[in-house]
């Protein structure tokens, strides 16, 4: 295919990458929002996210005269070919899909777009979502499309470049092939569908990841019990090429803007067709005993009461590689070590400015200054090179509690550390 005239509406980690990204292609672009600050800092090359490569991609596309950012769907649709919605689609009431920004977007641009345009989703939406779009825009020229995204935050834009695959899901299949064909120059396997299945493979997707992790999780808790080591035990796991080696770490519970989400929306969608989704529900629950049992670790570890401790966090972005802190467990151990008692002192090199219940601070060793105990909660690379002994000398307590498992034990049990991870017995950590 050669050019094709996108609009992209929603300027967030997904909409942003995917405009930046399809114009990279060599398609034409113009990226919308609601947010006019926000439009303006873009369409000068500004760009907010932490995301690797998107800035750049961003300037390229404006230079080129490629992409363009403006306010105002209705105006921008007029002469498109393809229109991409990637608005929110937050968590609403009771769990399912908030879907007021699709419906807004859908209503502003519905007498507007031109015969043969197709409407296109991108950010996650509930499965009917595309039939739902076709019935309000009550046009039979436009074709109704679901495109969905499986961006990671911190390596959007090299998943959007290489993807595992492509799906694309319409009742129209001439129209589906033709939205799969915008990404003709990207070698990756196309799964052409109906809209129903393509929504659904998104939702099937993460919350699979999500129960892989809560089980994982679960399984350390098994190793601590049992006094197994995780790390032996996921190398064991990871070789079964039907299992696969990602997605095993350990951590405080899975988070982020969209796997809490999802999970939820999934299990409200089973719901609202008369299917409990038990398995999923109970990969949920997993993850809030996570959290719980995190900060059981870290009261442990502070001799059993947390109220007057003094707890010192590293990390506090939902993983590493972002500033995201949208359903991070850091915050939600954080929140509870407050709540307990606990003074707390964090510092997350992406991660900046006032955050409630804790004193954020520019780096680990004034993290470290009096703290009773020190806990990682995010999995950042620097940390690993953070200079124990020093960080031991400015310490009241003893306790490392790396719940990432990300740090070399031998090398903080050296500066006079206690370290603590996640389903590794401390014989096993010794005898390496
Ligand atoms: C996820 C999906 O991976 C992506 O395909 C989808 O489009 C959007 O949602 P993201 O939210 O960026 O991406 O985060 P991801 O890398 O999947 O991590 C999710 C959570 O799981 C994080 O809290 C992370 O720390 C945790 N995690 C991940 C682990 O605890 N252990 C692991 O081995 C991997």
């Amino acid at each position: 295919m050669g050019s094709a005239r996108i609009v992209v509406i929603g300027t967030g980690y997904v909409g942003l990458t995917t405009g930046a990204c399809l114009a990279g292609l060599g398609h034409q672009v113009t990226c919308v929002d609601v947010d006019e600050k926000k439009v303006a800092r873009l369409a000068a090359g500004q760009v907010d996210i932490l995301e690797p490569g998107l800035e750049e991609l961003v300037s390229r596309g404006l230079s080129a005269g490629r992409l363009n950012f403006v306010v105002g769907a209705g105006a921008a649709v007029a002469n498109a070919e393809a229109v991409f919605l990637c608005v929110p689609t937050p968590m609403g009431a009771g769990g399912a899909a908030d879907l007021r920004a699709v419906e807004a977007v859908i209503d502003e641009i519905c007498g507007v777009l031109p015969a043969g345009c197709a409407v296109i989703t991108k950010s996650t939406v509930p499965v009917g979502t595309a039939q739902r779009i076709r019935a309000m825009l009550g046009r039979v020229d436009v074709p109704v499309v679901a495109n969905p995204e499986f961006l990671r935050e911190g390596t959007a834009v090299a998943d959007f470049l290489n993807p595992d695959r492509i799906v694309v899901g319409s009742d129209e299949e001439q129209a589906a092939r033709w939205v799969a064909d915008l990404y003709t120059d990207l070698a990756a396997p196309n799964v052409i569908t109906d809209a129903a299945s393509a929504e659904l493979v998104k939702y099937a997707a993460n919350c699979f990841l999500a129960m892989k992790l809560s089980y994982v999780n679960a399984i350390a808790e098994l190793c601590e019990r049992l006094g197994a080591d995780i790390m032996s035990v996921t190398e064991g796991m990871g070789y079964d090429r039907r299992i696969g080696r990602s997605f095993l770490k350990p951590g405080p519970g899975w988070g982020g803007s969209c796997l809490p989400k999802d999970t939820h929306a999934l299990v409200q969608v089973a719901e609202s067709v008369g299917f409990d989704f038990s398995l999923l529900s109970a990969a949920i629950g997993e993850n809030i005993a996570q959290r719980d049992r995190i900060v059981a670790k870290i009261a442990g570890a502070v001799g059993g009461t947390l109220a007057g401790s003094r707890i010192g966090v590293l990390g506090l972005a939902f993983k590493a590689g972002t500033n995201d802190l949208r359903d991070s467990p850091a915050l939600s151990v954080t929140a509870m070590l407050a709540a307990h008692g606990a003074e707390v002192t964090a510092y997350d090199p992406a991660v900046g400015g006032e955050l409630p219940g804790m004193r954020i601070v520019d780096d680990p060793y004034q993290v470290a200054k009096g703290a009773d105990a020190i806990v990682v909660l995010t999995e950042w690379d620097e940390f690993r090179r953070i200079d124990w002994s020093y960080l031991a000398d400015l310490m009241q307590g003893d306790s490392i509690v790396d719940t990432r498992n990300l740090l070399d034990p031998q090398v903080v049990l050296a500066a006079g550390l206690t370290w603590l991870g996640l389903g590794r017995p401390r014989a096993r950590v010794l005898a390496r």
